[in-house]
């Protein structure tokens, strides 16, 4: 992987210092010439329904080769939220009807199933506290009982993070016959990993982030031998058996047979969690994100990640920076760099007028550089923050 090529393709980077791509990645190029000409496209020679049928079936290929699995354990959703609402509503809670949590997790995957609890259909929500930004495993060994039915954590945390010992946690959840499912938004195009190593059942992510894609669109992962366990509560036409989708990859016109109206069988692949229409722009900016972490290798990647990481950690401490996140030689963690700022609007604001932008989250400044950026962006933050320490 060449940088000065990288750098070329996003121009944002030429006008501003952004070390943000926790808040959202910036976008090659490629990934908003394709969305541009799918919309301009549209507009000239009208909808290629079929054609863009079968971009979501790319987008599920490509997935599941970037996490180690088949197109067929891959479902393409709207959002993070949607694709937990979605598996949510599959799981069998009759029988136990605790979940385990983290609460470094991002709100949607804490809040979701303390709706269920409200609502009655699960009983507890074991919320783990995490002490100076990690859940130590040993909460995992004891909150994780017979009665979980499952632990969902995010694979590193927005907040402080801090990387789950993923393979681990599985582990201790399927010991005890509970499912584990992984928010990965802020792993995948960060480092290297494969489900099935890791033990993963169900995994979730979105594209606008570490993977430099749009917003709007959304994987998930579910194992393909659990599939069938996974039985939707809702579903749409393009989540059950016989879909337009699997009718036109069999060769079949997509309205050769009118749909039951007298049962909803989910199909059988993970296409069962996609409900309704595509947005066709954001599938092709997820295919393009796609390609490009395949085309910059994601294990050196992550070296270039680590590296600057270790400049701002070091450049941080000589200002006596309070870190959130653990430090490296503990947890390896992903791209994030936080630490304490009382007056986290403000050095968010200052920091902004020179062009460098980084995010404020609750009275923390949270730094994320990616691969894209260089040493010498991180210098600049750190004699900005340097000054206005001072
Ligand atoms: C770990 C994580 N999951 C989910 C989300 C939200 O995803 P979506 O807006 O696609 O629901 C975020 C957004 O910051 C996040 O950091």
């Amino acid at each position: 992987m060449e940088q000065a090529r990288v750098r070329k393709d996003i121009p944002a980077l030429r006008s501003m210092t952004y070390l943000d791509s926790a808040g959202a990645g910036l976008p090659p190029l490629s990934v908003t010439d394709a969305m541009k000409a799918i919309v301009d496209d549209w507009s000239r020679t009208g909808e290629h329904w079929e054609e863009w049928l079968l971009d979501v079936v790319e987008c599920r290929e490509r997935f599941g080769k970037l996490v180690g699995a088949k197109g067929r354990e891959i479902g393409v959703v709207p959002s993070v939220s949607v694709a937990l609402a979605a598996v949510a509503s599959s799981i069998d809670f009759s029988r136990k009807k605790k979940v385990v949590v983290s609460s470094l997790n991002f709100p949607t995957n804490i809040i979701l199933w303390q709706r269920m609890r409200e609502r009655g259909i699960l009983m507890g929500v074991e919320v783990l506290r995490h002490r100076n930004g990690v859940v130590p495993i040993e909460a995992y060994e004891k909150m994780i009982d017979d009665n979980t039915a499952l632990v969902s954590i995010d694979y590193v945390s927005w907040l402080s993070g801090s990387r789950e010992k993923v393979k681990h946690i599985a582990e201790i959840a399927h010991r005890r016959g509970a499912l584990i499912l992984v928010d990965a938004f802020h792993a995948l195009g960060v480092f290297p990993f494969s489900v099935k190593r890791d033990g993963i059942d169900v995994l979730v992510s979105g594209f606008y982030k570490w993977l430099c894609g749009p917003h709007g669109v959304a994987c998930i992962y579910a194992a393909e031998d659990l599939l069938k366990g996974l039985d939707p509560a809702y579903l749409g036409w393009h989540g059950i058996e016989g879909n337009v989708i699997e009718r036109l990859r069999g060769g079949r016109d997509p309205f050769d047979v009118p749909f039951s109206q007298s049962s909803a069988k989910p199909s059988r692949s993970a296409a069962r969690f996609e409900w309704g229409t595509w947005a066709t722009v954001t599938v092709k900016g997820a295919i393009e994100a796609m390609k490009f972490a395949v085309k910059n290798n994601p294990s050196s990647r992550f070296k270039i990640i680590r590296e600057l990481k270790q400049e701002l950690t070091a450049g941080l401490e000589k200002v006596g920076a309070k870190f959130l996140t653990p430090p490296l030689e503990t947890n390896l963690g992903g791209g994030i760099v936080t630490f304490r700022a009382k007056k986290m609007e403000a050095v968010v604001a200052r920091l902004l007028k020179k062009k460098i932008i980084v995010s404020g989250r609750f009275g923390h400044v949270r730094v994320s550089p990616h691969f894209y950026n260089t040493g010498e962006e991180i210098e600049r933050f750190l004699t900005a923050i340097h000054t206005i320490k001072e």
